[in-house]
């Protein structure tokens, strides 16, 4: 990294506490999620600890509670890291995003489709070069870490080494990251494109078989979306999909984002019902199958997401930047078949890595349609929601006892001006919707992963 002297750290997981499970502690303020607060009573959804404690034996989590109740069972406990003024938390998940698409974050321009044109694939082409692969890796996993987000499920594209890169980067970290190989045979530039359906589907596999459950590190077959990818291509991708998904193997794609892509879908795939057909007449649909974006769907497409277990990635920040539409919270969540929703930054749709400054976005957009998104709720998206999206919800994405210890404590004194302002709020989720509104820099103090604290400000 060319800046030196910046005041954070960041350090590779060592994996020795974990090794010799290490006992230690987090003491401060807790907040976390044990049900989604869409669908019950808030106060059955959330635990929160005025003064509590996190105690981690080498990379899971030991015990949560009050301070001075969970205390008297660790007597010997004395390597406590104490933070004031901060909120320990479950890390962020992230739902959906594009590593890949770092290097051109920020690209002034037009609505999707000549996005993906004008910028989006030029710059993946890049990615056949696996020093720049892992430039790039280095960068973002900088960038998640920095910002309190500890599992992503990441795009990368076209080319082994893109995947390679990024696996190799998390497993440094000892991060929870999904990942997988972009499959995409047409309508794209030549030297981006698959060289045909079977091989692209073959170094998937292969690439499966060498990254799924490597350490914490899981695949997904990836194909872009519908209009990149022929019929043969999606059938490959469902078979391959179909036939690891009992091992916890993903489908990752983009849905219903905006109205010249369904145009297009629509004139490509004329035999489907619907979008969502599309990728349901492939297989692609199962517990583990993501879905970007979805913000104009059909009654019956929301109705087959719930039918089939499907995950959501809401990207509010990407939605605004490309102009194209808007997710209904209100739809995804409707009670009489509710789906499973997550956040998403979509780097480089979207303009910043902070999954926190995302709700500040989808508390807006959804005030666009007269509809309040409280903090808890977006909270939840942010942490637990995120974890039942990516099925793993009984490992990561809340802070209780016998989960992954991946947490992140937020600084709620980050700035002068916030730190001003919060002498005005009481309760807890009025501080972090002033946080998430007004989007501080660097409002992470530190952010542990399998225990370890591998991102610190200092
Ligand atoms: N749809 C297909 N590819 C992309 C992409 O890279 N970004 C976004 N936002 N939407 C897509
Ligand atoms: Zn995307």
């Amino acid at each position: 990294m060319s800046k030196q002297n910046q005041p954070y750290t960041f350090r590779y997981n060592s994996g020795e506490g974990a090794m010799h499970k290490k006992l230690k502690a987090l003491r401060g303020e807790v907040l976390t999620f044990k049900k989604d607060p869409f669908l019950n009573e808030l106060k059955d959804c959330v635990e929160h600890y005025k003064d509590g404690i996190v105690v981690i034996k080498g990379d899971t989590i030991e015990a949560v509670g009050n301070f001075s109740d969970v205390i008297v069972s660790f007597p010997a406990l004395t390597d406590i890291a104490t933070y004031e003024d901060s909120v320990i938390m479950p890390g962020f998940v992230d739902c959906h995003l594009h590593y890949v698409q770092s290097p051109m974050i920020a690209s002034a321009g037009d609505t999707l489709l000549s996005w993906l044109k004008q910028y989006t694939f030029p710059t993946e082409a890049k990615f056949k070069d696996k020093k720049f692969a892992e430039e790039v890796a280095k960068i973002f996993f900088r960038q998640l870490l920095m910002n309190g987000t500890t599992t992503a499920n990441v795009f990368a594209t076209t080319f082994e080494e893109s995947v390679d890169a990024l696996f190799e980067e998390s497993a440094r970290y000892n991060a929870r990251t999904i990942c997988g190989k972009v499959l995409q045979d047409r309508n794209l530039p030549s030297d981006l494109q698959d060289s045909s359906a079977e091989e692209s589907v073959m170094t998937s596999e292969r690439l499966l078989n060498k990254w799924h459950s490597k350490g914490r590190q899981l695949y997904a077959v990836v194909p872009r979306f519908a209009p990149t990818s022929t019929r043969l291509q999606l059938r490959l991708a469902g078979e391959l999909y179909q036939s690891y998904k009992d091992k916890g193997v993903y489908m990752h794609t983009h849905l219903g984002e905006a109205e010249n892509e369904i145009e297009w879908v629509k004139s490509l795939y004329p035999e489907a019902r619907d979008y969502t057909d599309v990728y349901a007449s492939y297989d692609l649909l199962g517990k583990r199958s993501v879905f970007a974006h979805c913000c104009l769907m059909e009654e019956r497409e929301w109705q087959t997401l719930h039918d089939a277990e499907c995950g959501v990635a809401h990207c509010p920040s990407s939605n605004l930047f490309l102009g194209d539409a808007q997710f209904r919270y209100w739809e995804a969540k409707d009670v009489r078949r509710p789906c499973k929703v997550g956040m998403g930054t979509d780097i480089g749709g979207g303009t910043y890595f902070s999954v926190l400054r995302q709700l500040g976005d989808a508390y807006k957009v959804a005030m666009l349609h007269d509809r309040y998104l409280s903090a808890a709720k977006s909270l939840y998206l942010a942490t637990r929601g995120g974890a039942e999206v990516l099925g793993l919800e009984d490992k990561i994405g809340s802070v209780a006892a016998g989960y992954e210890a991946d947490m992140v404590v937020v600084d709620l004194k980050p700035t002068e001006f916030i730190e001003w302002r919060m002498q005005f709020a009481d309760d807890i989720f009025s501080k972090l919707f002033i946080l998430q509104t007004l989007g501080a820099e660097a409002y992470v103090k530190a952010t542990y992963v399998a225990g370890e604290k591998v991102y610190s400000k200092v």
